[in-house]
């Protein structure tokens, strides 16, 4: 990692599949980061498992987000990739933050409210101290900046929070880490209920598009997607399925919304959404390929994983070090 540059840092979670909505809102710009920043790009399977996994799935699930990350463009040679599992750093240093975090500010997290409302079952300490263990992610580089959606910005901001209280006791320790707010990236809505955004935990199939869906699949989702009553392809408010549609078009086309409507004036909404679909898979096909190459090739996965973690844990180790020895614990 060149000193020069910026540290970012984001992670994505090894739950469900990776949908249109992520690869649109994230993923794609993650790797128009990589020459200018220094990058990291974590799988994190500890945080997954605050709701309850089946072990092969997740296995599965974590080797699928990393394959992924890379077929998408994310260049192991210039960014770092990696299990956050594979670096215990996150793990030591997200104990230590638990004792500077208080629980009246996690209990007002709005994704602890809504999680342990959907798992009344499972409402786990993890689950509570989630925003620690990410808010260790993010210290642990000494990162300046982190793409994150709307959903994550009080996460962001409780990291914030926690290393402004360690920094005022001990001293300069952590880097204050602020959003990475880029050209924004398309906010893709579920296709059957586009006021909601398109989320991979989402029980209904038909709300989203898997980044590894078949062509044939991917056209049938297109084709069930909710419109409205008027037959009129134009951006509106008050039309946001057409809307949800128009601007997955562009987003993978490259064409302005301009371009779009005129393209679609005179076309009823079958064609429309037929259209759409044979864009999204279109592009898709090269990233599907790459993905099933990558998946042949198991020893360059291996070393991938196995470069990222030791490069990820020596700068992790930096930070902890300094924490350690800021707190009072015994040199190792
Ligand atoms: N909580 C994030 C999400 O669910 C994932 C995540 C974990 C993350 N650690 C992070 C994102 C650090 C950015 C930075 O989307």
């Amino acid at each position: 990692m060149s000193e020069d540059k910026k540290v970012i840092f984001s992670g994505m979670q090894p739950s469900g599949l990776i949908t249109l909505g992520n690869y649109l809102g994230a993923l794609n710009n993650w790797t128009k980061l990589q020459d200018e920043y220094n990058c990291l790009y974590c799988v994190v399977d500890l945080h997954a498992i605050t709701v309850r996994q089946d072990p092969a799935k997740l296995r599965k699930a974590s080797r699928d987000v990393l394959i992924q990350y890379i077929a998408a463009g994310i260049d192991p040679e210039k960014s770092i990739l990696y299990y956050q599992s594979h670096v215990p750093q996150h793990a030591e240093l997200s104990w230590i933050l638990n004792c500077y975090t208080y629980m009246g500010e996690l209990g007002r997290m709005t994704q602890f409210k809504e999680k342990s409302q959907k798992h009344t079952d499972n409402i786990n300490a993890g689950l509570f101290t989630y925003p620690v263990l990410m808010a260790s992610d993010i210290l642990l580089y000494q990162t300046d900046l982190v793409p994150v959606g709307e959903d994550q910005r009080q996460h962001l901001e409780i990291t914030r929070d926690i290393a402004g209280r360690f920094n005022a006791v001990y001293g300069d320790v952590f880097k204050i880490p602020e959003a990475y707010i880029g050209k924004a990236g398309a906010r893709v809505m579920a296709l059957q209920e586009p006021s909601k955004k398109m989320s991979k935990s989402d029980e209904n199939k038909n709300n989203t598009i898997a980044l590894l869906d078949e062509p044939s699949v991917i056209m049938n989702k297109f084709k069930k997607a909710v419109t409205d009553s008027e037959n009129e392809v134009r951006f509106s408010e008050d039309k946001p399925g057409v809307s949800n549609l128009l601007s997955i078009y562009c987003a993978v086309t490259g064409k302005t919304l301009q371009q779009a409507e005129a393209e679609f004036a005179n076309c009823g909404y079958g064609s429309f959404k037929t259209s759409v679909g044979e864009a999204v898979v279109s592009k898709l096909e090269p990233f599907q390929k790459k993905v099933a190459e990558l998946e042949k090739n198991k020893d360059y996965i291996e070393k991938v994983v196995k470069e990222g973690s030791e490069k990820a844990s020596y700068l992790a180790a930096k930070t902890l070090r300094k924490v350690h020895k800021k707190i009072g614990f015994i040199p190792r």
